[in-house]
């Protein structure tokens, strides 16, 4: 392939007006984060209202942090030498790990920004790889652009950064991009933005290599077998209703308070014909007692921990495998055998798509670590998470349930989502959020009957997850999590 010279105006023009100034990649402070930079070259980073010490820098660096509010451009792998730059790579680097910066590709010739990257992984970081003229691209079927307040937003969920487009070429380029192309095609384009926006884009998996000659390629070269049975709207619901994959605030925020009253606690009645219901009499059957016994536990007895003979009691109680057969796909001649189990809990369509991981903060007999239940041996197989890991998924459930203590045991229930969305299109994620339902209500009953406590809990971290076991975010990751151990007595219950 020929690389046409750029030795006039009008030459440069043909292959594209911006490629002659290649666009410069900058980090830049997010709007809420300020540095503190001392004397001593200790520099701190400061977000609302708490500070975070990033470590000692050289004195040319600190005069040079001040820069990073506009933005600063990103050293390209620093040779050993150059000590500056490798310092500054370093305060970036900190920054990024802790989700403090953003990267604008600016347009050296027009002195604007075609994108700005907004990291939503936490530790994300730019990377260009290479694109060869002949390499077919196309945009990921989980890509998408939408307003979000005046400006333009692309995103994926499989992408560790969401990029606001500044540019509206760039958004033109896009939807050019819906068709594979070649980069030598792109780059025969009048609104070429340079190779520096495609390699970002193919980094974060928004762009995919594909190869042309493969039939049905688009879809299956996004990634293994797992990947290519997520419906769109599922992986979008799964890693924005979770933690870890994306920077957006979530939780019990009361978004809207001050704008919207909040609606009252009781339906009010229709209006009409009311038809009154007969009193209920009797003395209440034991499983009414145990369902109106049944209360959320958030603070735990550490000095009577959970002992391991309960905890398997509930987990045989609730999870055990009863029973186990197979028969062949309805529907479909010759279709494949399809195994099943029987568990305590209803499942949609048998799947059984739910494990349970047990993070061990405090229980009598199993000593502190991560385990997986194996729901068919009736046993836990332990899994080398590291320390701090295990810390933080028992901080988290701490600080969701504003207790004062971790809980004793903190049950993570992760989905196989193949299992499922094998079987069920466009409905797939919403039967597992359903399921865990389910056996949420059976793990917080069975805890009562056993006299122990529990806590559902509706947050959870994704990526947590994923570090702990290996496991890809898509292939099996958690759903639900709920907090057991030994309540506290209350004084009522004394
Ligand atoms: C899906 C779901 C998510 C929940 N998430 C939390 C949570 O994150 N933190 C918490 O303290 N309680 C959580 N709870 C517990 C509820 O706050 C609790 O069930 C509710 O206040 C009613 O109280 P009770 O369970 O004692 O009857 C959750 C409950 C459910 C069913």
């Amino acid at each position: 392939m020929r690389t046409p010279k750029r030795t006039s105006k009008t030459t440069a023009k043909k292959t594209g007006p911006r490629s002659a100034a290649p666009p410069t990649l900058l980090a830049r402070l997010n709007a809420r984060v300020t540095l503190d930079v001392q004397p001593d070259g200790s520099i701190a980073a400061h977000v609302d209202d708490y500070s975070e010490p990033l470590g000692t820098f050289s004195v040319a660096i600190a005069e040079r942090a001040r820069d990073l509010r506009d933005g600063l451009p990103l050293p390209s792998v620093p040779p050993e030498s150059d000590a500056v730059a490798r310092d500054i790579e370093r305060l970036i680097r900190q920054l990024a790990l802790r989700g403090l910066v953003e990267y604008r590709l600016r347009d050296e010739r027009a002195a604007d920004d075609l994108v700005v990257i907004e990291p939503q992984l936490p530790g994300y970081w730019p990377r260009m790889p290479t694109l060869s003229d002949a390499t077919t691209v196309v945009l990921s079927r989980f890509a998408y652009l939408r307003r979000r307040g005046g400006e333009m937003v692309l995103e994926s969920p499989r992408a560790g950064a969401l990029f606001r487009i500044c540019d509206p070429r760039i958004a033109t380029l896009l939807a050019v991009l819906a068709a594979p192309q070649t980069i030598s095609q792109i780059r025969r384009r009048e609104d070429y933005p340079g190779p520096a926006i495609l390699a970002l884009l193919r980094d974060c998996d928004i762009l995919v290599s594909i190869d042309p000659a493969k039939h049905d390629a688009p879809r299956r070269a996004e990634g293994d077998d797992g990947l290519v049975q997520w419906d769109f709207h599922d992986l979008l619901f799964h890693t924005r209703s979770t933690e870890g994959r994306q920077a957006n605030p979530l939780g019990g925020l009361y978004p809207h308070t001050g704008l919207i009253a909040p609606l009252p606690a009781v339906r009010p009645a229709w209006p009409g014909r009311i038809v009154g219901l007969p009193e209920v009499d009797g003395s209440p059957s034991s499983f009414e007692e145990l369902l109106h016994s049944r209360q959320s536990t958030r603070d735990f007895d550490d000095d009577k921990p959970i002992t391991l003979v309960e905890l398997s009691r509930l987990l045989h109680s609730v999870a055990r495998v009863r029973s186990k057969w197979s028969s062949q796909l309805e529907f479909v001649d010759d279709g494949p055998d399809i195994e099943y189990t029987g568990r305590p809990y209803p499942g949609a369509g048998s799947a059984y798509e739910l494990e349970l991981y047990l993070t061990v903060a405090n229980c009598d007999g199993l000593a502190r670590g991560f385990y997986h239940y194996d729901a068919a041996a009736h046993a836990l197989a332990a899994i080398d998470a590291h320390p701090h890991q295990v810390e933080a998924m028992l901080q988290s459930a701490e600080f969701a349930m504003d207790a004062s203590a971790s809980p004793q045991v903190l049950i993570t229930i992760a989905a196989r989502f193949g299992r499922i969305s094998w079987k069920y299109s466009a409905i797939a994620y919403a039967l597992i959020l359903k399921d865990v339902g389910v056996l949420t209500q059976t793990l917080y009953m069975m805890a009562t009957d056993l006299g122990l406590g529990g806590c559902a809990i509706g947050t959870t971290n994704i990526d947590l997850f994923a570090k702990m076991t290996g496991l890809d975010f898509h292939v099996e990751g958690p759903v639900g999590q709920f907090a057991l151990g030994r309540g506290l007595a209350t004084p009522a219950s004394r």
